[in-house]
């Protein structure tokens, strides 16, 4: 059997525990997992790209056939510069369907040896959108079930300035930086 480098691409911002499910069975499907952020100067993103990458290393090492990268451009012209045989997309309902299905039928037009694969996202996570995370979270609402705590710790970095070490000497707050 060929090796198999798979691609999962996509704006992590931030990666959610979905996110992290479809890594761990990706790993286990392909030799090769390469997680891609999309470098996109257009959107504007609550975590830096730096910021992603190194939440999504950290989250991911365990993982020893999956590795952290960055594109812009096309992602079937990345896909060929790494030899890059497989797309990996999560589907959690079918109103993900219309789109990923326009986009696998036009990243195929475009390199018909690329072929995308959909897993259905599991069903603890299947109602978890990072857009989702970032309105709760921006509200004051409790996002431990939905992302990892290094995640959890971000946000609250983020969004109200509490630094790891403040947060530490709150009680509630100090289960939530426990690591996974
Ligand atoms: O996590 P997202 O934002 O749903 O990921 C979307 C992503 C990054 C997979 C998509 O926007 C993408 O592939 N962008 C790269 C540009 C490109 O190739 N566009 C044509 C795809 S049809």
């Amino acid at each position: 059997m060929k090796h198999v480098v798979a691609i999962y691409p996509g704006s992590f911002d931030p990666p959610t525990k979905g996110h992290l499910d479809l890594v761990a069975r990706g790993s286990r499907l392909f030799h090769e997992l390469i997680v891609a952020i999309l470098r996109n100067p257009d959107k504007d993103p609550l975590f830096s790209l730096e910021e992603r990458r190194r939440m999504l290393e950290r989250l991911t090492r365990r993982f020893h056939n999956v590795r952290i990268d960055t594109f812009d451009g096309l992602l079937v012209d990345y896909a060929r510069q790494l030899g890059a045989h497989v797309l990996l997309r999560g589907i959690r309902a079918i109103s993900d369907y219309e789109f990923e299905l326009q986009m696998a039928l036009m990243n195929r037009k475009l390199e018909p040896m690329l072929e995308t694969v959909f897993l259905t996202a599991a069903e603890d996570y299947s109602y978890i959108s990072s857009r989702i995370v970032k309105d709760i979270a921006r509200l004051g609402g409790e996002v431990h079930e939905m992302v990892p705590p290094l995640v959890v710790e971000r946000l609250q970095f983020k969004l109200n300035g509490h630094k790891p070490s403040q947060l530490a000497s709150k009680p509630r707050a100090k289960a939530k930086l426990q690591r996974t």
